[in-house]
């Protein structure tokens, strides 16, 4: 593995990586379980990349019953040196229409009940990560980077909501996070981002905005409508990917 290898984690509409010639699968047990799948090693523009379905390559694991543990811990055990993890949202704040693409800065996590650390267990002294800024900087600006180069129209900023699922939010839920300064709202952002900084691996995220939030757009949020979304957007995330890990 070169020194800087990435890993993608393909959330929703991103189950495979289209382009990616795969080398080898991987089968990790980790001391956390067993992660969402094999590791899919192979080369994407001609560089080395670990790919892995959070929810599973058939789509079948909802966002509360990821092993967000089991697949980071596989990922940094696989001698990745970043993470970019592909994430669908619901937009909130008026930027982040549908079929957009958005590299956030910020999170606010409003999950619960899910394993979210690797420091609970034999511990020799108390860990507190620092967690400021939950991306690592360098690694989104090479996203923000990418998309400039080749044209793509992204918000280069926004926070991250993250909600327990695997409902969608009601409207009154959209409007208070809208008051806590939140702009997009997905259900895998955490603990998966900070994990990945417990274990020191780089990561940022590569959202698609799939959908209005609830009571921002016509009517109700559907399923059709959240995978055109998805499947709309998908071939400037493919570019993004593509040209971040050519740079
Ligand atoms: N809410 C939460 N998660 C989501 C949404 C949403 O509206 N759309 C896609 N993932």
């Amino acid at each position: 593995m070169t020194q800087t290898t990435l890993a993608i984690i393909g959330g929703t509409g991103l189950t495979t990586l289209k382009g990616l010639e795969i080398t080898r699968r991987e089968v990790m047990h980790t001391p956390y379980g067993e992660p969402s799948g094999p590791l899919t090693h192979g080369l994407l523009a001609g560089r080395e990349v670990v790919f892995l379905a959070r929810h599973g390559y058939s789509h079948t694991i909802p966002p509360h019953q990821v092993n967000y543990r089991a697949n980071i811990w596989a990922l940094k055990h696989a001698g990745v040196h970043g993470v970019v993890a592909v994430a669908a949202v619901g937009g909130i704040t008026t930027e982040m229409a549908p079929r957009r693409i958005a590299f956030p800065d910020q999170i606010i996590d409003y999950t619960w009940s899910r394993a979210h650390t690797f420091f609970d267990q034999d511990l020799t002294h108390v860990t507190h990560v620092d967690f400021t800024e939950p991306y690592d900087p360098a690694l989104r600006q090479r996203l923000i980077a990418a998309a400039r180069s080749i044209g793509v129209d992204a918000v280069e900023r926004g926070t991250y909501a993250a909600t327990q699922g695997p409902r969608l939010e009601t409207a009154a839920e959209i409007n208070r996070l809208e008051r806590d300064g939140c702009d997009m709202v997905g259900m895998t952002g955490m603990p998966e981002a900070v994990l990945a900084r417990e274990l020191e691996l780089p990561y940022a995220t590569c959202a698609v905005i799939a959908n209005w939030a609830a009571g921002r757009g016509e009517g109700e949020i559907t399923m059709d409508e959240v995978q055109e979304n998805i499947a709309a957007a998908m071939s400037n995330v493919r570019h993004v990917l593509e040209t971040t890990i050519e740079t």
